[in-house]
């Protein structure tokens, strides 16, 4: 009776544990597409992209399995890559109710370092856009970027060069907006002569910042894209230490962005060593398994050291999909937040589609907002959010 009510439970076990992970949750697309004339494999009508996480089934659907790995590949079993995208629903909202958000619009717009952007939240680096437009690639984004007048953070390994990205944003010197802004990002290895061209070559193409990616000392565990040999963008170690820090500072005046952090102590020390804004990031969980997510981190930050996110400007990225996800690392002192992934899907669709997903965000971060009774987005009040869940896991410093 007991070996019989055991093997019950053993199989119960392994169904639950057999339950398949959806990458992408329903938003309805699949069910509409298939009622119109829609032919499978095809790229839907951009009209049709209603939400972020449509772009993900569209880039399912139709690109080259080795492409699309490489795209939405995690680290090892892609826990943290899960985690980016649930962690959301630990923190319930406290919506408040008759709060008058009649300025809320005027908020949306976000100072980093001084330049000014429509929304808070921008185009994390990202290599290969080619896979998503094989011509245009990055020039996407930066037209993209330009007339929604958002941030663009090209990344070292793009398809374009900085130059090329570079004489690309020059066209849109005389828009309304002003000038795009654009910052660089780079990797670091034992070559530094490498480094230094690179952030020579970032100034002269009038980049504003440089994003030094700190997160990647070594090659990460893909297995997703090492099937077809397409793993890391950077495959040689990294060379990272404090005292590069100090010399790429004697190096540029551009202000250097430390791109990776995921716990309080690290931000401690930038803070202590005088970094400009730091990004927390777990690079999309691709480097390591088990690395915390941004609103943990955010969280980890606000609970052992609030003042950091006075002393620096702090960015984040990784799983960010809705507004909702945006408010809730805002409300927690966060300036800006990126977005990898969904970005390189919407340029299957050409220039319109980051359009597309930019315009999305700013509806959603609105509307959301305005339903929460957020009055200002610059200054959310934190009793918006309920983090008891964050506050059971957090790890405290003095503990
Ligand atoms: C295809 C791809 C390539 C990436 N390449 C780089 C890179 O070259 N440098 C870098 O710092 N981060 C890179 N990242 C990480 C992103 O900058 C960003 O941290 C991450 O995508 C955010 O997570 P999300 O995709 O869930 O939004 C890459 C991400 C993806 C999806």
């Amino acid at each position: 009776m007991y070996r019989s009510l055991a093997c019950v439970s053993q199989l119960f076990a392994a169904a639950l544990a057999a339950t398949n992970w959806v990458n992408e949750p329903d938003t309805g697309l699949e069910d509409y597409i298939f009622s119109t004339n829609y032919t499978e494999g095809s790229l839907p009508l951009l009209k049709d992209m209603r939400a972020i996480p449509d772009f993900d089934w569209v880039a399912r659907q139709v690109m080259d399995n080795q492409m699309y790995s490489f795209y939405r590949v995690a680290a090892a079993g892609e826990t943290s890559y899960r985690n980016n995208l649930e962690v959301w629903s630990k923190v319930k909202f406290r919506p408040k109710v008759l709060a008058n958000h009649e300025g809320l619009n005027e908020t949306l717009s976000v100072s980093i370092l001084g330049y000014n952007f429509s929304a808070p939240f921008f185009i994390s680096p990202a290599t290969r856009a080619n896979y998503g437009d094989p011509e245009r690639a990055e020039i996407n984004f930066v037209d993209a970027a330009a007339e929604e007048n958002i941030l663009y953070v090209s990344a070292l390994y793009a398809n374009k060069t900085i130059e090329e990205i570079g004489a690309a944003k020059r066209k849109h010197n005389a828009t309304m907006n002003g000038p795009l802004v654009t910052f660089q990002q780079i990797y670091t290895n034992a070559n530094l002569s490498v480094t230094w061209d690179a952030i020579a070559r970032a100034e002269a193409a009038n980049a504003k910042a440089i994003v030094w990616t700190v997160d990647a000392p070594g090659s990460s565990t893909r297995h997703r894209a090492a099937r077809y040999d397409t793993t890391n963008a950077n495959s040689v170690t990294s060379y990272l230490s404090w005292d590069l820090y100090d010399q790429m500072k004697e190096r540029t005046s551009l202000p250097i962005i430390l791109k990776g952090i995921t716990n309080v102590e690290d931000a401690l020390e930038a803070v202590e060593r005088g970094v400009p804004a730091i990004w927390l990031s777990n690079h999309g969980g691709r480097q390591v398994e088990h690395s915390p997510s941004p609103l943990e981190v955010a969280y980890e930050i606000h609970r052992n050291a609030p003042q950091v996110f006075k002393q620096v400007e702090v960015l984040a990225d990784s799983g960010v999909r809705y507004g909702s996800d945006v408010l809730k690392l805002l409300a927690l002192g966060v300036k800006a937040v990126g977005m990898g992934r969904p970005f390189m899907y919407s340029n299957l669709f050409g220039p319109e589609g980051p359009k597309k997903v930019m315009k999305i965000m700013k509806d959603e971060i609105l509307n959301d907002a305005a339903q929460l009774g957020i009055t200002d987005l610059r200054n959310i009040d934190l009793k918006r959010l309920n983090t008891r869940i964050l506050e059971n896991e957090v790890y405290l410093m003095d503990n």
